[in-house]
């Protein structure tokens, strides 16, 4: 196993540095020029013309990745989308039908709850896609269609590569539907060009971030608490960075999204609360921007120990942060793939602190094959 690990100590070490690579390789093949065109969708364009919804349905990480192709394939496509964890979608009668393009999302292909709601979708006659990371696994076979994600094996419970090839790919789908749609706008070259300088972006936030971050979780190893904020797409990657430190340092950790703190979770601010905040470039809205800092002030007049991610230049955090965190430029569908790596190496090097085993947590299974 120690040599299945190629040196890293773990498993969740080794798929975490792997993410240039696991991002690099889903979009390798998928660009033409200045166009994403996915070749096993060739001839499948009646998939996304003539739907008037899409649905994607995921369980756990994957559902978070669901979230964020939630602003990425209605920013481009132009079509309403809704995200349904698999096991609430499918024990009501969902209003679906042949315009409904249901968009599964799993990285085993055998998760028992999306399966059955992959497969009731079909029943009813709407029209099925899987973002799979496992070849000729249950669920791609089950659609009819599927875009795999290649971040290749991934063994360690908590999902690192598969989530941030899963947003990979519904990048690429949200930009290969605006395409086939006609709703794409001047921009999306520059957004294409984004997208593939995503792996080397990953690359430099490993570099420049991982000591700092894993030092940061060393100090915190007896917090009690963490609570995660984020607006738009760090929306989805405030519940992600949560949900990996319930899952391997079984401490109590909650995300928001920050335009709720005032409706309630600013009740639990209380001198000492860590609270991450992922905050949005102000290149892209000033306006969404200038919201989460006032957060962090609000939350930081309160007491709250406020560890920023931000990206690179991004000043208007350092008055109002006790550690800042730095993300390179990128688009703003593109934030979350370099946002959810420093929470990654701080969930695993908090576990680690608190010496328990990241690659097998307690009362976890990697895939989830029973209702
Ligand atoms: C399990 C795993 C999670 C994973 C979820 C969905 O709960 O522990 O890490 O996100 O299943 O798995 P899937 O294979 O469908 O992506």
């Amino acid at each position: 196993a120690a040599a299945e690990k190629g040196g890293w100590p773990s498993f969740m070490a080794k798929e975490v540095a792997e993410q240039p690579d696991a991002v690099a390789n889903t979009i390798r093949g998928r660009v033409q020029g200045d166009q994403v065109v996915i070749p096993e969708l060739d001839g499948l364009d009646e998939l996304f013309i003539g739907i008037d919804r899409v649905i994607i349905t995921a369980c756990g990480t994957a559902s978070y990745a669901a979230l964020v192709g939630k602003y990425a394939i209605e920013q481009w496509a132009r079509v309403p989308v809704d995200v349904e964890l698999a096991h609430e979608f499918r024990y009501r009668d969902p209003v679906i039908g042949d315009k409904t393009l249901v968009i599964s999302i799993s990285q085993s292909g055998e998760t028992m709850d999306t399966l059955m709601a992959v497969k009731y979708a079909r029943e009813r006659g709407a029209r099925t896609l899987s973002v799979c990371n496992t070849q000729g696994a249950t669920i791609p076979r089950e659609s009819d269609a599927v875009v795999y994600t290649h971040a290749g094996p991934e063994v360690a419970v908590a999902s690192t590569k598969a989530f941030s090839a899963q947003i990979t790919a519904l990048l690429l789908l949200g930009l290969h539907m605006g395409r086939v749609r006609g709703s794409l706008s001047d921009s999306a070259a520059s957004d294409v060009a984004e997208l593939q300088a995503l792996p080397e972006k990953i690359a430099q936030v490993l570099a420049e971030e991982q000591e700092h971050v894993a030092q940061l979780a060393g100090w915190m190893a007896d917090t009690r608490s963490v609570l995660f904020l984020g607006r738009h797409v760090g929306y989805p990657i405030a519940l992600e960075g949560a949900l990996k430190l319930k899952e391997i340092s079984y401490i109590h950790a909650e995300g928001f999204a920050a335009g709720e703190l005032k409706h309630g979770p600013i009740a639990l601010i209380e001198p000492g609360q860590p609270v991450f905040v992922i905050v949005p470039s102000p290149r892209h809205s000033a306006l969404v921007h200038s919201k989460v800092v006032s957060n962090i002030q609000e939350i930081r007049a309160r007491g709250a120990r406020v560890i920023v991610i931000a990206e690179e230049g991004d000043a208007a955090v350092l008055p109002f942060a006790d550690e800042v965190i730095r993300i390179p430029l990128t688009g703003a569908m593109f934030e979350p793939v370099l946002a959810v790596v420093p929470l990654q190496i701080f969930a695993m090097a908090l576990a680690t602190a608190k010496g328990l085993d990241v690659d097998q947590p307690r009362n976890l299974a990697k895939s989830v094959t029973v209702e």
